[in-house]
């Protein structure tokens, strides 16, 4: 290894994880999410099962795990804000500080991503009461989509879950690292293990099993086309939670003897076991009831509330499966709020009290947007996207991948040979190849992505 000077002289005394598994589990709880239980299925649905899956994982291996070193090595180096973090090490190699700026469009994407992750958890939670109540229990499909749409057109009710979502979000935040983000870790991940492990469990039960496992697993590659393979290029970011300061804050927060390496093999190990067996758990399930699998954003909503009504035992296992995602919705909003609180506390020099309360408050209120845009804004579009649809499309396929491609470029090209291999003291093996995909593997990726997005086919 190389020497180096140590960085804790780089940044302010930080709050700590209680121990590495903190760190882990709390950095697992941002990456799953509703990317993972509700995008994942649907599209690899959409897109073919097994061959969407290989591309998917391939993508994580490549492009989502070295971005994701980058972010932690970013935040436990700069032990700052992601703003702070960013301006530190570009100081210290000497280059222009409005690197910073990355910092800033990560914090910002993280902020806009929760305006409108804070209505669909909302979704989530207001169904575990649906589930419990037996409103699914022998209902037909209308009557299912009926309860879906009764909840999205009314701007109140939507509202009201929202501010219940960004609300505990708030209070678990206030209560710092430590005793807050730590802590709720501990709880709802374990939970989110057992409940996901039990409704696979069940899904085995159901005598589909196997055809889910073929649905997922054989590779159909006639179905895979380059769209799909961009897709999985964007999901692998989206589900990673790269590009939107979540890892780089909670990595400011690592202490130096933990391996970023190990750690992120665990993260993006997880993440993706989560994915797999949340499929697992929903497509046998979705076969069993003679549904379709391919059925979009309604996959989780509306089919699967329908083969709950019809399955024994099915408002505990609905109830249950509800739970499970506001588990996993929760533990998101929280890291995507923290990187803005940090930054706050940071930049303003006021208390994490004052920050949350204020960035809870404005979050909500712009999370209005996303709420109107399914009933009294539903007819108002820009490109014929709602408003929701347009901030989802903004921040997941610009922001998200943009934010990363200046993560990779800074860590490849700005930031000294010495100073990444220090920090992140992988074997020599291991640091080429890291070396090599954030400096031009990742950026080219990325860039296929874009040219894609403005309808340029880079094939
Ligand atoms: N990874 C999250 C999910 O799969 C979504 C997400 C993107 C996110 N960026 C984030 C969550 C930042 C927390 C922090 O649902």
């Amino acid at each position: 290894m190389i020497p180096v000077s140590k960085s804790q002289s780089l940044g302010p005394s930080r709050a700590k994880w209680s121990n590495p598994w903190a760190f882990i589990l709390a950095t697992t709880g941002s990456a799953v999410g509703l990317g993972n239980i509700w995008k994942f299925p649907y599209i690899a649905g959409e897109h073919g099962g097994g061959a969407f899956i290989l591309v998917y994982l391939i993508c994580i291996l490549l492009l989502g795990l070295p971005v994701m070193l980058a972010e932690m090595l970013i935040g436990r180096r700069g032990k700052s804000s992601p703003v702070g973090s960013l301006d530190v090490l570009a100081r210290e190699a000497g280059s222009s500080p409005l690197w910073k700026g990355v910092g800033m469009l990560a914090v910002t994407t993280g902020f806009l991503i929760l305006t409108f992750y804070i209505v669909v958890s909302g979704w989530a939670f207001s169904y575990i009461h649906r589930a419990a109540s037996g409103a699914f229990t022998g209902a037909t499909a209308e009557q299912i989509d009926g309860l879906y749409q009764v909840l999205l057109s009314d701007p109140i009710r939507l509202a009201s879950w929202s501010a219940v979502v960004i609300f505990v979000t708030m209070f678990i935040v206030n209560r710092g690292i430590e005793k807050g983000i730590d802590k709720a870790s501990y709880i709802l991940m374990p939970g989110l293990f057992v409940i996901l492990l039990i409704l696979v469990g069940y899904a085995m039960t159901t005598g589909h099993f196997g055809e889910g496992i073929r649905f997922m697993f054989f590779p159909d590659f006639q179905k895979l086309s380059v769209d799909s393979v961009l897709m999985a290029l964007g999901q692998a970011f989206f589900s990673l939670s790269l590009g939107s300061a979540a890892t780089m804050v909670y990595g400011s927060y690592m202490p130096q003897h933990i391996s970023i390496g190990k750690t992120a093999l665990w993260v993006a190990g997880m993440d993706t076991l989560v994915a797999l067996l949340a499929g697992l758990a929903i497509f046998p399930l979705v076969i069993a009831y003679g549904l379709h699998a391919g059925s979009g954003p309604g996959l989780i909503f509306v089919t699967l509330p329908l083969a709950f009504g019809q399955m024994p035992f099915g408002t505990f296992i609905g109830t249950l499966f509800f739970i499970m995602l506001t588990f996993a919705t929760l533990t998101s909003t929280i890291a995507l709020l923290e990187p803005s609180i940090s930054w706050l506390t940071e930049r303003l020099r006021i208390s994490r009290f004052q920050a949350c309360a204020a960035a809870g408050l404005v979050v909500w209120v712009l999370s209005l947007g996303t709420v109107f845009s399914f009933n009294i804004w539903a007819d108002i579009t820009v490109f014929g996207k709602t408003f929701f649809e347009l901030l989802d499309y903004i921040t997941s396929a610009w922001m998200l991948p943009l934010g990363s491609l200046l993560v990779a470029l800074f860590c490849g090209w700005v930031m000294a040979r010495v100073v990444s291999a220090s920090e992140l003291n992988l074997s020599q093996r291991a640091y080429v190849l890291w070396r090599a995909s954030i400096r031009y593997v990742a950026p080219v990726a990325i860039l296929m992505i874009f040219l894609n997005a403005i309808g340029l086919n880079p094939f």
